[in-house]
């Protein structure tokens, strides 16, 4: 037994970690692949580094000392569950099986449960950061028990990128904590990517640029405020120009946004807590009209508004002026998605009780992940002032940062509407803000349309207790039990 840590699974994902734990100082790294040939070919491509290569999960097992800790990096689903399982029988009480790929934070749980049981430790571990983020320093986000982080964390503040001075990693909490955070993170991602998208398109459309002239306004922002890794590959990808066409990259790319579905889960999740992440999942929904050709298709001459962009494109300071008042939407809208992000992850910890620290949580955000951002220090003082802050966005320097953007904000959006250009993560981030901030809202309405057809009753303003209107009868009012 001579490696004090294991990778199952040597696809790309697998071989990077593998490889990033090999080059940090003190570790030996044991790896395993269902199929002999990727094992070969990561030895082969790299005698530098030091694996000890198994063929068998018996010999998996036996290179590594104890207490065993093997990192599984395969397909989520069904793999990974054929993993745990060959695992399980090889591993003894107290060694430790980390899921690193993007399970479904229920099915860590379960596994956890059943795992725990034998008397191993069951780890799901969000792992963020693509392939270069594997290779090079993701940020981690391990659940799992105090005892396997005891043996497991040091191990990862190895390997985890580096923010300030501090490893990307942390202990999020117990059982599914982890994979729950990387859920909510790429639900963030996926609001974050829609809004760069939309903000992209409205320049286009309203000063006729080109993509590689919109990839300098990106480049230009990434300088600013916005700083981030989804912004700077932004301005890379538009200034592509396809081999074959010679046109800009992004016009040649079929229109239909792919999904693995963790942003669908986010929103799933999100329902069932009760927790409004309209920002997430107009992402994800226009992601799936994007993915319908056929309805796209019949839907392409119902009727538009008369007036448009690209009839006479804006120049010169107009020009500037719209660009600037997309960049303070852009900065407005993304504070709104992250601080509904922020929102599930708190629902979360409380309904499955764990003790997540979000401020730790926007740390490791920081850098390594695909949505690291200069703005994560924000979001990190925030939660440093105000641990129990209930609205991210109601910290001191956000309501500074959509002070400065309530009327381009408001214009870009109506500008959008007009133009009939879709903004939906634009206007829904809008539309969220805004009904946050209201001092009343027509939910009351809502109460008294379901009192009316359902006597599902009513609260109200002046006096405890529960109401009925008699709407068939004579349209008193009486206490009635309160039945939500
Ligand atoms: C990350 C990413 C990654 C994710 C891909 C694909 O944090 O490194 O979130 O885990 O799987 O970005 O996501 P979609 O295919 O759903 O866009």
């Amino acid at each position: 037994a001579t490696a004090n840590i294991g990778v199952v699974g040597l696809a790309v994902m697998g071989s990077n970690l593998a490889r990033n734990l090999a080059s940090r100082e003190g570790n030996t790294v044991a790896v395993f692949n269902r199929s002999r040939s990727k094992t070969d070919e990561l030895l082969e491509a790299h005698p530098e580094a030091e694996f000890v290569p198994s063929f068998s999960y018996e010999d998996f097992a036996a290179s590594l000392s104890k207490p065993r800790t093997a990192i599984i990096m395969v397909k989520a689903g069904r793999p990974t569950d054929f993993v745990i399982d060959e695992l399980v029988k090889v591993f003894e009480p107290g060694d430790i099986i980390v899921d690193g790929g993007n399970a479904l934070f229920t099915d860590t749980i379960r596994r956890e449960k059943a795992v725990r049981e034998t008397g191993i430790n069951y780890v799901g571990m969000g792992v963020s950061g693509g392939e270069e983020g594997a290779l090079l320093g993701p940020s981690i986000m391990p659940g799992g028990s105090d005892e396997a982080w005891a043996t497991l964390g040091p191990i990862l503040k190895s390997i985890a990128a580096v923010a300030e001075g501090e490893p990307c990693v942390t202990h999020v909490g117990h059982d599914g904590a982890g994979h729950f955070v990387k859920m909510v993170h790429n639900g963030i991602e996926y609001a974050d990517m829609q809004l760069i998208a939309e903000a992209y398109d409205l320049i286009r459309h309203a000063t006729g640029k080109t993509p590689a002239e919109i990839a300098d306004v990106f480049a230009e922002w990434n300088r600013g405020e916005l700083e981030s890794y989804l912004i700077e590959i932004t301005a890379e990808v538009l200034r592509q120009v396809d081999a074959e066409t010679g046109k800009p990259l992004v016009d040649i790319i079929l229109d239909q946004a792919g999904a693995k579905g963790t942003g669908a889960w986010t929103v799933q999740t999100a329902l069932d807590l009760g927790v409004p992440v309209s920002g997430i999942a107009e992402a994800t929904f226009a992601r799936s009209l994007s993915s319908h050709p056929e309805q796209r298709e019949v839907s392409r001459d119902l009727p538009g508004p008369d007036v448009s962009f690209g009839v006479e494109h804006l120049t010169g300071e107009d020009a500037d002026n719209i660009i600037e008042q997309v960049r303070l939407a852009l900065y407005a809208s993304k504070i709104v998605a992250y601080s509904q992000g922020f929102d599930e992850i708190r629902a979360g910890a409380k309904q499955y009780d764990w003790a997540i620290d979000l401020g730790a949580v926007s740390k490791i955000f920081r850098g390594g992940c695909i949505i690291r951002a200069q703005f994560l220090n924000r979001i990190a003082e925030a939660y440093d002032a105000e641990p129990e802050l209930p609205v991210l966005l109601t910290a001191p320097y956000f309501v500074e940062a959509l002070g400065r953007a309530q009327s381009p904000w408001r214009n870009i959006v109506s500008l959008a509407a007009a133009a009939g250009i879709p903004a939906p993560a634009f206007s829904s981030s809008l539309a969220y803000y805004d009904g946050l901030r209201a001092e009343r809202l027509p939910a009351a309405l809502i109460q008294g349309q379901r009192d009316f057809f359902g006597a599902h009753t009513y609260r109200r303003i002046d006096k405890e207790g529960t109401f009925h209107t008699l709407w068939s009868g004579d349209r008193t009012e009486i206490e009635a039990e309160d039945t939500h």
